[in-house]
């Protein structure tokens, strides 16, 4: 069987001077590679047990990432959560989900689109990975549908998933991970990808640590009995035309693995170099993945935001930065010359100048009044974050990146939480009428 069943099936087409008479309007000329359901091709949505391409290649993709079932997405990592919270649902019939306060916005949209109730644990830290299997296990009720945990966090914090997973399983609750951050795990050493891990599904997006395309992410399943329905959930989401070019992409990665499979691991390996040399070298480092060089410019008494800053202007772009830290994120075509430049750059300029008046986020536990679901469908009005205090939140604010709302709709909204959005440059909130 090929190793890239899509990318074959596209260049032979754009090879063979078909009339195209089908979608989309640009008829190949914008790139030969972006067609439709055309005969030979395969439906995302409807390929299971058909043979076809898209089945070809997911297959190959659950093989390289050990699943039990792979499905593609060219929504992103949102769509994925979108499609594993439905069938979280759909098969205990519950509607509690226990997660980590700092859950991206797509846990929220989610939450509003099933009519889940959200059970936060707070973790102690802003944008923390790190909650407890004990904190998980006292949230656990009859009506909990599942455990929705995201790890790599966007500083590059981990989970310790394995425990959870342990108490998910006594309790009879699915392990959801949002592994956005965390696709390559599969394809380095330590066994820390989620599917090793214990949970039961998980959604990847290739295109964040993978050389794939925008928008190209996995859905990926262990326990069985999500598999027969997941097409049909991804497919209350996500378009009816998705993208050729991102499955090519998530296609031809399959090949690229298969062909090299030390590619990820021999990228790590540099980056686990560059981590000791900076350390050597007394440069502060949060302790993130193996992909991510996370500076902590708040511990040497400066700003992330700064330290972004001066890096932009030794021509290197982060990743995201905040009050407190700056976070490099690498991948498989970074070269040992932008690792060089990246040390050079870290050791030679003055990458934390002093700052004043700097601390990091911590929000502050609030109030529910509403689930998100019941505030987002309320009359709503747009106003000054200055006035919001003791009205409830309608939607969703969240700056991206990191994507992570401070305050949910249905949340009232307390002095310390606009103080925080404040500072996040938030002007304008949605509250209820
Ligand atoms: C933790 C986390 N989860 C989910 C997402 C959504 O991923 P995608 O952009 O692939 O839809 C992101 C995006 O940044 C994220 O940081």
């Amino acid at each position: 069987m090929s190793t890239s069943p899509i990318h074959d099936f596209l260049t032979k087409y754009a090879d063979s001077g078909t009339v195209r008479c089908h979608m989309p309007g640009h008829k190949g000329k914008e790139n030969p590679a972006d067609i439709t359901e055309i005969s030979g091709a395969d439906s995302l949505f409807e390929s299971d047990n058909g043979g076809g391409i898209i089945e070809q290649s997911e297959r190959n993709a659950a093989r390289i990432f050990r699943s039990y079932k792979t499905l593609y997405s060219c929504g992103g990592s949102t769509l994925a959560i979108n499609a594993m919270l439905a069938l979280a649902k759909l098969n205990s019939g519950k509607s509690e989900v226990i997660a980590p306060r700092y859950s991206h916005r797509a846990f929220i949209s989610s939450c509003i689109h099933l009519g889940l109730s959200p059970v936060w644990v707070y973790p102690d830290e802003f944008l923390s990975a790190k909650v407890s299997a004990e904190n998980i296990e006292r949230l656990i009720t009859p009506n909990t549908a599942a455990v929705f945990i995201t790890s790599i966090d966007y500083y590059g914090g981990m989970c310790d998933i394995e425990p959870i997973a342990r108490v998910c399983k006594r309790h009879g609750v699915p392990l959801l991970i949002d592994n956005a951050h965390g696709a390559y795990l599969a394809f380095c050493s330590g066994g820390l990808h989620p599917l090793r891990r214990g949970a039961a599904m998980c959604a990847d997006s290739a295109h964040k640590t993978l050389p794939v395309l925008t928008g190209g992410a996995y859905l990926h399943i262990a326990d069985k009995k999500f598999a027969p329905d997941a097409k049909e959930a991804m497919s209350i989401f996500g378009s009816s035309s998705p993208s050729y070019l991102i499955l090519d992409s998530l296609d031809k990665f399959n090949a690229l693995y298969m062909s090299d499979p030390d590619i990820i691991e021999r990228v790590c390996g540099m980056l686990d170099m560059l981590k000791a040399a900076l350390k050597a070298k007394g440069v502060p480092l949060y302790d993130s993945d193996r992909m991510r060089v996370t500076l902590d410019s708040l511990s040497a008494g400066s700003s992330g935001i700064s330290t972004a800053e001066i890096l932009r202007q030794n021509g290197i772009e982060c990743e995201y930065a905040d009050a407190a830290r700056c976070v490099l994120l690498f991948g498989a075509y970074t070269t040992a010359e932008d690792i060089k430049r990246v040390y050079e750059v870290l050791t030679s300029r003055d990458i934390f100048p002093k700052a004043t008046g700097v601390s990091a986020l911590k929000f502050a536990r609030v109030e529910k009044a509403l689930d998100p679901r019941e505030a987002f469908y309320l009359p709503k009005e747009l106003i000054d974050i200055n006035k919001a205090v003791g009205r409830i939140c309608a939607g969703i604010t969240a700056p991206c990146p990191p994507g992570v709302p401070l305050i949910m709709p249905g949340e009232i909204i307390s002095a310390e939480a606009v103080r925080q959005l404040r500072a996040l440059g938030v002007k304008y909130i949605q509250v209820l009428l």
